[in-house]
């Protein structure tokens, strides 16, 4: 049996900026804070609501952007789930509240546009569009308005209009002293802190007692997964439009992305999969199928420098993965792939 535990171990040096920083979890909320962001299908008329509505149906359907923006056969949604507004599975308004964040590693801070792009960047395999470009500032207003919509339920102004934001607000997020929080909850908010609404990220799941072992793993995955996602992990895939998303393969995130690391897709699966029958895998069975998925082919970290090691040294030091690591005789990471941009790139290992 086949039993690997992964920190790809070394020194970080950050020389390009890091997208995929992870979100701390925390365990799930005991307390009742009965946050529900606002239901799309009360996105207003106008012109406001338009923009609003263009990042609803662009984190549903993703896949309009196949072949610009998006280079994989994924949606934002079939990630963040209930068109991103499902808590614990990185909904997009407690999100938005969170940024502005600033990141230590390399003294930066994030916008919540920038965030996005991060995500087109790694977990669709893309090429972001431009931070002030059309899908961005939509994607931000949608966001934008569950949050705001659901604080002004919360505080007693049920179905009040959100007040409209310029595009330059929009891309700022929810973080920032000049972002106008409703009372009478905004106390209370503050003292929680804006990056930790209930519901943001992924519940965090006791770590495993044994290193996660992919080959116990693939028991797993064909027993509750591969009658969906298909036994080559590829799901389903007809006339531009996806139906079951791909885990692994040149349709699926690259190795740069949140859910290339072993924590963060245990979390995600056992919070959300089997879909329909969520929370059903035990934490064993959650790290063990998330050790296997991440131990597949998938397209190369966009930040790949030409040299495997460097690579992994530079982006992945301090992350529970496989890239840059041999699993079952096949070194990850290293597999020659076209890039979203069409330039075939061979790895030059170790
Ligand atoms: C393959 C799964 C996947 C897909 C597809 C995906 N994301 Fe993400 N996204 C994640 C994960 C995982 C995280 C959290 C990463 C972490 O913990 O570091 C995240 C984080 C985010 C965040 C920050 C949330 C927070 O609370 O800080 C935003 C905003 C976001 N994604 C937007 C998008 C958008 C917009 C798209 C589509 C263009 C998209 N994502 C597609 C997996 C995905
Ligand atoms: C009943 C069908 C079904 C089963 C069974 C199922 N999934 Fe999923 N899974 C889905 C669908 C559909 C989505 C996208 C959700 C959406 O768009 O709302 C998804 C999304 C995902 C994602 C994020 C998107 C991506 O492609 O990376 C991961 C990871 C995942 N599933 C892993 C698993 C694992 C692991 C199992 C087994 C423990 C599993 N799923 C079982 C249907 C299923």
């Amino acid at each position: 049996m086949l039993t690997l535990w992964a920190p790809c171990a070394l020194q970080a040096w950050a020389a390009q900026p890091d997208m995929s920083t992870p979100i701390q979890a925390q365990p799930k909320a005991v307390a009742a804070f009965d946050f529900v962001p606002r239901d799309p299908a009360k996105i207003p008329p106008g012109e406001f609501g338009d923009k609003v509505r263009k990042g609803y149906d662009l984190m549903v359907n993703t896949q309009q952007l196949q072949g610009r923006y998006v280079g994989n056969h994924l949606n934002c949604s079939n990630c963040h789930l209930n068109n991103g507004a499902q808590a614990y599975s990185t909904p997009l308004w407690a999100g938005y509240l969170a940024y502005p964040a600033y990141r230590a590693k390399d003294h930066h801070v994030d916008t919540f546009a920038e965030r996005v792009q991060g995500c087109f960047n790694y977990s669709m395999n893309g090429k972001a569009p431009a931070l002030d470009s059309p899908e961005v500032v939509a994607i931000s207003a949608y966001a934008y308005w569950l949050l705001m919509g659901g604080l002004l339920d919360l505080s007693g102004q049920v179905g009040a209009p959100v007040p409209e934001l310029s595009d330059k607000q929009l891309q700022q997020g929810g973080n920032d002293p000049s972002f106008v929080l409703p009372e009478p909850i905004a106390k209370t908010i503050e003292q929680m802190g804006r990056q930790k609404l209930p519901g943001r990220g992924f519940p965090a799941l006791p770590a495993p007692a044994s290193a996660p072992s992919p080959d116990q793993g693939q028991q797993v995955y064909t027993q509750h997964c591969a009658v969906c996602h298909g036994a080559n992990g590829d799901g389903t895939y007809a006339n531009g439009m996806t139906g079951m998303p791909p885990l692994w393969g040149e349709h699926s995130y690259n190795w740069g992305a949140g859910m290339h690391r072993i924590d963060t897709a245990a979390q995600f699966i056992s919070e959300n999969m089997p879909l329909g029958k969520p929370i059903q895998l035990t934490p064993t069975q959650a790290w063990d199928v998330a050790a296997y998925i991440n131990s597949q082919k998938r397209p190369q970290d966009p930040r790949f420098n030409g040299n495997l090691t460097s690579t992994a040294h530079a982006f992945h030091g301090a992350e529970q993965c496989y890239y840059g690591q041999t699993v079952e005789g096949v070194l990850l990471g290293g597999e020659a792939q076209p890039s979203a941009t069409g330039v075939t790139s061979t790895p030059s290992a170790k």
